[in-house]
């Protein structure tokens, strides 16, 4: 790429970002609207048709299509309007690969932490947290004392996790792992997927005790018994024993480095010789160059969840298994949606 292009390219992703927080609003807006499912419904669409199903007024649902537009989410050809590919595919169904509740989501409990960044940044304090009502230094305490908040801020994270989930699962490391310590495996989506595709297979989620009492609702009945639940804190409680795996799915990212170490060592005791510690979640490349659903969570992390954490990349993982004594410690990294797994063995001595 020439001068010129590099300019160009960085020049429009900054127009994306510098107007970015108004079109998500327009995204989230249209979910709300149901339009994007209305436009799949009924690909070229004229402006009337869109306004009868809608009902927004005739201005304002201008403003909000030329928006979509803009976004190029809406294509407009002859004076009618269709979902672009991605639209279609990412926003106008409830389809697994949906993205539609995860924006939802992000709208509610990520992006009204965002304007306390430079604060939170310069002061090393979750400063967003404010607004939760409570006592506990991170979001989930303060949750555990909302339940109905609590139940809607997991139930937020579901849709993304049935979209990273499937790497984790599919892959040969975990395949041989009979009974597995899910380790602040909150809702327990994970939990259920892996018992579901391993039905030799056993899982144990541990999370707070309103997390696992909330969860241990949600197991179906053909699953009952092989998902269980291990109610305690990460810091304070042991972790169970006797598994051959253990598994920190999205957990790890939330802590320091030297908090992160102790709960993998935890990990390493819980394990039976020969089992295996799975650190899997959001990673930044090694070299912290790229990396956009990264750098949001990682933002996210500490501008609210716990002021603390990042989407680490794969070597950082590596290290600390490295240092708590774990054997073969394997990276895999470019997974789908910016996941990496890392995999760390205990010796037999
Ligand atoms: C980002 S969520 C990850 C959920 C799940 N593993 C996943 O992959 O979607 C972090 C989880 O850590 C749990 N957690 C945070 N602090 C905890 C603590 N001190 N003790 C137990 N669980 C904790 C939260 O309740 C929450 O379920």
């Amino acid at each position: 790429m020439d001068q010129a292009q590099d300019f160009d390219r960085t020049f429009e992703r900054f127009q994306l970002i510098a107007n970015g927080p108004a079109l998500f609003n327009a995204v989230t807006t249209a979910l709300d609207f149901d339009l994007f499912r209305f436009l799949s419904d009924h690909p070229g669409s004229e402006f009337d048709a869109v306004q009868r199903f809608t009902e927004v007024p005739r201005h304002q649902l201008r403003v909000l299509l030329h928006a979509l537009c803009a976004t190029e989410l809406v294509v407009k050809h002859d004076e009618r309007y269709t979902n672009s590919e991605v639209a279609e595919r990412l926003l106008a169904s409830d389809a697994p690969e949906s993205w539609r509740d995860t924006l939802l989501g992000w709208r509610r409990f990520q992006y009204p932490a965002f304007p306390h960044t430079t604060q939170a940044l310069r002061t090393g304090t979750n400063t967003a947290l404010s607004a939760y009502p409570g006592e506990g230094p991170t979001l989930y305490d303060r949750l555990s004392h909302d339940p109905e908040t609590e139940a809607a801020y997991h139930a937020s994270l579901g849709p993304f996790t049935h979209l990273f989930a499937p790497a984790l699962l599919d892959h040969a490391e975990l395949s041989s792992v009979g009974n597995l310590l899910d380790v602040a495996g909150g809702a327990g989506t994970i939990a259920k997927m892996f018992a579901d595709r391993y039905p030799h297979a056993t899982v144990t989620v541990f999370d707070m005790p309103s997390v696992t009492q909330l969860a241990a609702q949600s197991v179906p009945p053909h699953l009952a018994g092989r998902v269980r639940f291990h109610a305690g804190d990460l810091f304070q409680d042991t972790f169970p024993t006797g598994f051959d795996g253990v598994l920190f799915s999205h957990s790890l990212e939330v802590f320091s480095p030297e908090q992160n170490k102790t709960l993998l060592a935890k990990a390493l005791d819980a394990l039976a010789p020969g089992g295996k510690i799975f650190a899997y979640g959001t990673t930044a490349p090694d070299d912290e160059r790229s990396g956009l659903l990264a750098a949001r969570l990682s933002l996210f992390l500490n501008v609210l969840a716990a002021g603390s954490g990042m989407a680490y990349p794969a070597k950082d993982y590596c290290a600390w298994m490295l240092d708590i004594g774990c054997a073969d410690v394997k990276a895999f990294t470019d997974l789908p949606y910016e996941h990496g797994l890392v995999v760390g063995t205990k010796g037999s001595s």
